[in-house]
């Protein structure tokens, strides 16, 4: 296969007791391929970070999972044995770009040890200065301790770090949280540019103006589910389902218009879906400016574009 990661209807259940289900991914269907950048987007507490811990197999004793996500090469992440996520495929076959890259630093060591002793721990070929030039950082700045990094030098430390073994694919999640936006700029561009022949980037954010700026493929992901998926320049432009519209709206150059109410507690999906037929219909009407659903089944799919059915409100 040409993709490095492919994801086949990946679902996730937090069973709480007797009492409720989180729904936290539903049938969750994305292809990651060579020298691209997927961003997933999307509203705080949609279940972009538990779609991550999926695949890395980080998930607590309560989540119920479902579907497959294949690296190439063939691992099944969602069965594969604890002691194969452990030995091949964590920070080897994928690696981490931490949310926060100064405190995920252990501050009372200089970088460089913690990158040495990260090409030992991974037995990887390659020296910490040669991977210190490839994200950009000089060489000299590794004797350097956290504290004495900007922000711009511990992401680029961050970036060395999850580089290490070569992975096939970057996995960040929310890497730019708290950071201003010259910083976040050049955060998302450093990680595009870890996007090579070999390798892919899957960008976890709820900036999509940060995704904006680097992704090629984009899906957009609400209440669980992907609603909509496609090459960047097409779905931000000319977004098919009403949510993606809606967040477009939302940003400084849309409008700042927020899509006002709030999503659906992950618990009532299924009744929710049973009733409005689609988990968007109680906010899509408030969307400014969006036409109401025609539920047109024709837009389901299009080449490399798909957008979840979404019948008329
Ligand atoms: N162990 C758990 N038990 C029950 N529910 C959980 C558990 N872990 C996460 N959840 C729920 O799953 C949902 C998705 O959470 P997730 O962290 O993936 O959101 P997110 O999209 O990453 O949000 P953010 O943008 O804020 O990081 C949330 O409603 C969260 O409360
Ligand atoms: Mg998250």
């Amino acid at each position: 296969m040409t993709e490095l990661l492919e994801l086949d209807r990946l679902s996730v259940r937090f069973l709480l007791g007797q009492r409720a289900t989180v729904r936290a991914v539903t049938d969750a269907t994305l292809r990651l391929r060579p020298g691209r950048v997927l961003a997933l987007v999307g509203e705080s507490g949609c279940g972009k970070s538990v779609l991550a811990a999926a695949l890395l197999g980080l998930l607590p004793g309560n989540a119920q999972v479902r579907g497959k996500a294949v690296l190439r090469g063939g691992i099944e992440l969602l069965s594969a044995p604890e002691a194969v996520l452990a030995r091949q495929v964590r920070g080897r076959l994928i690696g981490l770009v931490p949310q926060s890259a100064s405190t995920h630093l252990t501050p009372v060591r200089t970088a460089r040890s913690q990158l040495v002793e990260t090409i030992r721990a991974l037995g990887a070929a390659t020296g910490a200065d040669q991977l210190a030039e490839r994200v950009g950082l000089n060489p000299a700045d590794l004797d350097r301790y956290p504290h004495e990094l900007s922000g711009g030098m511990a992401q680029r430390v961050a970036l060395a770090l999850a580089l290490v073994a070569d992975p096939q694919v970057i996995l960040a999640d929310e890497p730019t949280t708290g950071l201003d936006r010259p910083l976040v700029h050049r955060t998302v561009d450093l990680l595009a540019e870890a996007a090579t022949d070999d390798r892919a980037v899957l960008l976890i954010t709820h900036d999509l103006a940060a995704a904006r700026r680097v992704a090629t493929d984009v899906a957009v992901m609400y209440a669980s589910r992907i609603v909509e998926a496609g090459p960047a320049e097409e779905v931000l432009t000319d977004p098919w389902h009403p949510y993606t519209a809606g967040l477009l709206a939302a940003l400084p150059d849309g409008g700042f218009r927020p899509i006002p109410g709030h999503p659906p507690m992950l618990t009532e999906l299924d009744r929710i879906e049973q009733e409005w037929g689609c988990v968007f219909c109680q906010r899509c009407p408030e969307v400014p400016g969006f036409a109401p659903c025609t539920g047109d089944p024709e837009l389901r799919e299009h080449g490399d574009r798909w957008v979840a059915a979404h019948p008329p409100c």
